[in-house]
């Protein structure tokens, strides 16, 4: 990865041009307005009522947040800019010197900001005495937020350091991930919007921070990129789809934190927190004109670049930087929503934030909804570029078969239920119905994405790119002729990660940690798609894939794959004892079978609810195989038609042949020629 000396030493000062010099310090000064009036409305740094850390923390700790916040997004929006718009070369790595400096800051800042946290949880000013590094030290190591923090801190480092030494699209990409991973820890800290709903706020605010940072970097990157002499045009075209899909994302997972956190109208009109809320909606309608009057107006009329629109960006800039500093403030004032419930907790509101909901039964599963933002967005705008995309294949007179499409609308119906229906509501309280979840994660959803062909689409429908930047069409293959792809899309690989993952998955940790954590819960969401997936693309895909196996060999997958469902089952239903007595067995629920019985339960569902699938796959590998053989005789027909049965008539010259020399040898056993 090393080819070149770090680019470090490489980074040009004047890469930074005087006036985006001024639009920086102007950014900040906007930015510290937008704070200080939020703090100023929300109180967010008044005095606290116990154990006051003082000024210089209370004030410290989110002037820290607002350059961590700054940082992040520069670093991540440069990042997706660089992967998504420029080519390697001048105007990358004008992007990754945004970065560096980003990246750079974020990590200061980070360590500002959690220095300031610990002194503020401790209620401790400043010290240098023995009391206050041992403190530290427990802080960071043992404690919940002390370890979010440091992880936070470290994938910042991680970025800084993958961005000072990688131009290639692989290594920017992995400081893209790994910038995108240290979002998480700060969801999990921010407001909670009570326990009940910490999982919905926490994916909405990943959301929010992620895409805000999309947003704000990628302009900031735009402006930066420009003056590399690209295509003015092209780059503004580029950076508008990135935008439109955040201002989309940011508007929506706003609106659902808001209204986790605010819980009604009257406290949003009404308490500091609502109003700050509202500034915020106030900017970011502003922002979204803006926006629109870009796509609709002004970027048609590019002819070439554009200083006019150029200043533009900067006051665009400075919107955001505004809204930023606002949010930074609402981020330290206190929600109308508490934060954590009051009173005698029973045994679920203390595992799950919620008391034991109503008994489950076929009404409950279709009426209990608790959506899960991450995969209602997935859904929603992965089917729009679907849709997108058969469109403009017929347009063209292409044809695209309606089952893939009915099969793509399908799987993301099926998703949406999976982590947000009924299965996922009572999934947290019953073993059964979690594992009905499971199958549909991993089997259902699966099977109706691979037949809806997503890859083939993308490859027939979205245009190449020719100036070696990567759009949509360019990462898909990419990924997918991928050496990572090529081992974990091996038919064996595939089958081996799916039937093991079911005996790792319950008997080790991870169960425990996807049931008792968001980030293991999304997890598990991701592992069994993915999981379902690479198998059932390598028994059934239509897709293009690095292997591709005979069929006797996918059968003897699936039988294999079938046995060891069976036996998982068996051994739950044959169990005696709970796979996770301190969740299932703790949960307090007065309805429905004992934890035990229905884990037995849960084991009958693997066995049978994952048999009827794998059922389906062995039918559709054996239909393929038909279809294949027939298309191979077809194809053998044609080739006899057009070589006048070449083939068959050196195949009979062959057969002559052995006849002819079998005549020619004596049955007495002395040789012939003799
Ligand atoms: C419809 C518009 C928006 C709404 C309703 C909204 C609402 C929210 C809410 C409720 C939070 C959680 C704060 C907390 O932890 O209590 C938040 C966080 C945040 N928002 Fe927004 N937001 C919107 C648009 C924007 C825009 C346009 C930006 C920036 C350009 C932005 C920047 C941020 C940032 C940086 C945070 C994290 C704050 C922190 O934890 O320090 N938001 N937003």
């Amino acid at each position: 990865m090393l080819r070149h000396p770090p680019y470090f030493f490489a980074f040009r000062l004047e890469d930074v041009a005087v006036k985006q010099g001024v639009l920086g310090a102007a950014s900040v000064v906007v930015l510290a307005v937008g704070l200080a009036s939020a703090l100023a409305i929300g109180g967010g740094a008044a005095e606290f009522a116990l154990a006051d850390p003082g000024e210089i923390v209370r004030y410290g700790l989110p002037v820290a947040k607002a350059f961590v916040s700054a940082g992040a997004a520069l670093a991540i929006g440069g990042l997706l800019f660089r992967l998504w718009a420029v080519p390697t070369g001048p105007a990358a790595n004008r992007v990754m010197g945004q970065v560096q400096i980003a990246s750079l800051i974020w990590t200061l800042a980070m360590i500002a900001y959690s220095l300031f946290a610990f002194m503020s949880v401790y209620g401790l000013p400043f010290g240098a005495d023995a009391e206050f590094g041992t403190n530290l030290q427990y802080f960071f190591a043992d404690t919940e937020l002390g370890q979010l923090l440091a992880t936070t801190t470290g994938l910042a480092v991680v970025v800084s350091i993958l961005s000072a030494l990688t131009r290639s699209f692989l290594g920017n990409a992995a400081a893209f991930l790994a910038a995108v991973a240290a979002m998480w820890p700060f969801a999990e800290m921010a407001h909670s919007g009570g326990t009940a709903n910490h999982a919905v706020a926490v994916s909405a605010l990943i959301l929010h921070i992620v895409f805000i940072s999309v947003w704000v970097g990628g302009l900031v990157a735009l402006v930066v990129a420009v003056r590399s002499g690209s295509d003015f045009r092209t780059l503004v075209e580029r950076y508008s789809t990135l935008a439109l899909l955040s201002f989309c994302i940011v508007t929506v997972s706003g609106a659902v934190s808001a209204g986790v956190r605010v819980g009604s109208f009257d406290n949003l009109v009404a308490s500091p927190y609502g109003q700050l809320v509202i500034a915020k909606i106030a900017f970011s309608m502003a922002l979204g004109v803006l926006g629109a009057v870009y796509r609709t107006r002004l970027i048609p009329r590019i002819t070439g670049a554009n200083r006019g629109l150029v200043r533009l960006f900067g006051v665009e800039v400075l919107i955001m930087a505004a809204t930023m500093g606002i949010a930074t403030g609402l981020g330290r004032t206190a929600t109308p929503v508490e934060d954590s419930l009051g009173g005698e907790l029973s045994a679920s509101e203390i595992l799950t934030g919620r008391s034991v909901p109503e008994p489950w039964t076929f009404t409950q599963a279709i009426t209990e909804w608790r959506l899960d933002l991450i995969w209602v967005l997935f859904a929603v705008i992965t089917t729009f570029w679907y849709f997108a995309g058969v469109r403009r294949l017929v347009r063209r007179g292409d044809s695209w078969p309606v089952s893939r499409t009915i099969n793509w609308v399908f799987a993301m119906i099926v998703l949406v239920y999976a982590t947000g229906g009924g299965v996922a509501v009572y999934g947290e309280y019953l073993f059964s119905v979690h594992m009905i979840g499971h199958m549909l994660l991993t089997m259902m959803v699966p099977i109706s994405i691979v037949l809806a062909a997503p890859v083939t689409l993308v490859m027939r429908a979205v245009h190449p790119r020719h100036d070696g930047s990567r759009g949509a069409r360019e990462w898909v293959h990419a990924i997918v002729h991928s050496r990572w792809v090529s081992i974990v899309g091996h038919p064996l690989v595939a089958t081996v990660i799916f039937a093991l993952s079911l005996i790792v998955f319950y008997y080790s940790g991870l169960l425990k940690w996807s049931m008792t954590t968001h980030l293991g819960h999304e997890w598990m969401v991701v592992h069994f798609l993915v999981g379902g997936y690479l198998f059932i693309q390598a028994l059934i895909g239509i897709d293009p894939t690095p292997h591709r196996t005979a069929y006797p060999v996918r059968f003897i997958l699936l039988m294999g794959t079938m046995v060891f469902h069976a036996f998982f089952g068996l051994s739950l239903m044959m169990g005696e004892s709970l796979l996770l007595p301190e969740w299932f067995g703790a949960m307090g629920r007065t309805w429905g079978d004992d934890p035990l019985k229905d884990q037995q339960v849960g084991g009958g569902i693997a066995w049978g609810v994952g048999e009827v699938p794998t059922l389906v796959l062995s039918a559709m590998v054996a239909l393929s195989w038909v279809r294949s053989d027939g298309r191979e005789q077809k194809r053998l027909d044609r080739k006899a038609t057009l070589n006048h049965d070449q083939d068959l008539n050196d195949y009979n010259a062959m057969l002559e042949k052995l006849a002819a020399r079998t005549d020619r040898s004596p049955r007495d056993g002395s040789s012939a020629d003799s």
